[in-house]
C-alpha cells in the first residue's frame, strides 16, 4: 500500500511530449508512479496506449492526445486537452526531439530543418502553451530536454548540437525573465542512453567521422531512459525554492568535451 510520502506528485499534472518511446516513456512512467496524472503527446498514437496501459496497470492515471510538436495549434489543442481532463498543467516536459548525423558539407537540408522543427521549435511551442498560465499562477516547472550536445561539440553532429544549444541559451533567458516567480525552468543534459533515436542514417560520412574520433563507443555502458526519468523526477519534487537549474546525466567513461 502506497504512502503519501511515496506519491510526491499526487495531484499535480504533467505532460510528457514524446513519450511514445525512449526517454519520454521513462519520464511518463517514472512521474505516473510518483502521483501525478500524465498526458502522453506524441505522433505514433498506438506507442501512447502503450504506454497508458502500463500507467493504468500499475493504478496510475494517464490520457493520449495524438500530437505534433511542431504544429503549434496542436500543441496549444493538447494543453486545453489535458486542463479539461485533468486541471492545470504543473509540469510541462518537453522531451520531443529529433537526432540525424549531418556533415553540413553535405547540406542534407532536410534533415536540419526536421532537428530545428522539433529541438527547436517544439520545445518553443510547449513552452508557449504552458507559460502565460504558469505565470499567472506564479508557479509551475518547465523541463526541456537538452543533451550533453547542449554543453559540448558532437563530431557529425553540428545541426543537433545547434538545436541543443539553442534550448540552452533560450532556458537561461527564460530563467531571467521569471524572477520573482516560483515557475521554474530545468533543463536535462544526457549522455548516450539506449533509444531508437540513432536509428535514422541519412549521412554515412557523419557517422564514420563519429565513430573515428569516438572509437570506444561500442564499449559504453549506455543509459537507460529510466535513469532520465529518475532525474526528471528529482528536478521536479524539490521544494519550491530549490530550483535545479541543469542535470547532466552520463554514461562513465564517455565525456563529451
Ligand atoms: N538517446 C540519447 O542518447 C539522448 C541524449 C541526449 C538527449 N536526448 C534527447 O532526448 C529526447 C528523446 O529522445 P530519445 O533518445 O528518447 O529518442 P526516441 O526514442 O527516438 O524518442 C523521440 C521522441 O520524440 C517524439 N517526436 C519526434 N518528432 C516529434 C514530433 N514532430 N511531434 C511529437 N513528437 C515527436 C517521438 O514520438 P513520435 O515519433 O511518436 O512522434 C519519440 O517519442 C530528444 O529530445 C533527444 O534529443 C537523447
Amino acid at each position: 500500500m502506497a504512502t503519501k510520502t511515496d506519491k510526491p506528485l499526487e495531484g499535480k499534472v504533467a505532460v510528457v511530449t514524446g513519450s511514445s518511446s525512449g526517454i519520454g516513456k521513462g519520464i511518463a512512467l517514472r512521474l505516473a508512479e510518483a502521483g501525478a496524472s500524465v498526458v502522453l503527446a506524441a505522433r505514433r498514437e498506438d506507442r501512447l496506449e502503450e504506454v497508458k496501459q502500463l500507467i493504468e496497470k500499475d493504478n496510475g492515471q494517464a490520457i493520449v492526445v495524438k500530437t505534433d510538436v511542431t504544429v503549434r495549434q496542436q500543441v496549444k489543442d493538447l494543453i486545453t486537452k489535458a486542463e479539461s481532463t485533468f486541471g492545470h498543467v504543473d509540469i510541462m516536459v518537453n522531451n520531443a526531439g529529433a537526432f540525424t548525423y549531418t556533415l553540413m558539407k553535405n547540406v542534407k537540408e532536410d534533415e536540419w530543418e526536421r532537428q530545428i522543427d522539433v529541438n527547436c521549435k517544439g520545445v518553443c511551442n510547449g513552452i508557449g502553451a504552458v507559460l502565460p498560465g504558469m505565470v499567472a499562477r506564479g508557479k509551475g516547472h518547465i523541463v526541456n530536454m537538452s543533451s550533453d550536445n547542449g554543453r559540448a561539440p558532437m563530431a557529425g553532429g553540428a545541426i543537433y548540437t545547434g538545436t541543443k544549444h539553442f534550448v540552452e541559451g533560450m532556458s537561461k533567458c527564460l530563467r531571467l525573465e521569471l524572477e520573482g516567480t516560483e515557475v521554474r525552468v530545468t533543463n536535462i543534459q544526457p549522455g548516450y542512453v539506449d533509444t531508437d533515436l540513432f536509428d535514422k542514417v541519412v549521412d554515412q560520412e557523419a557517422m564514420d567521422l563519429f565513430e573515428k574520433k569516438y572509437p570506444n563507443i561500442s564499449d559504453v555502458k549506455m543509459l537507460t531512459p529510466d535513469d532520465i526519468g529518475r532525474a526528471v523526477l528529482y528536478a521536479v519534487t524539490q521544494p519550491s525554492y530549490v530550483a535545479v537549474q541543469d542535470i547532466q546525466v552520463q554514461p562513465i567513461g564517455f565525456y563529451l568535451q
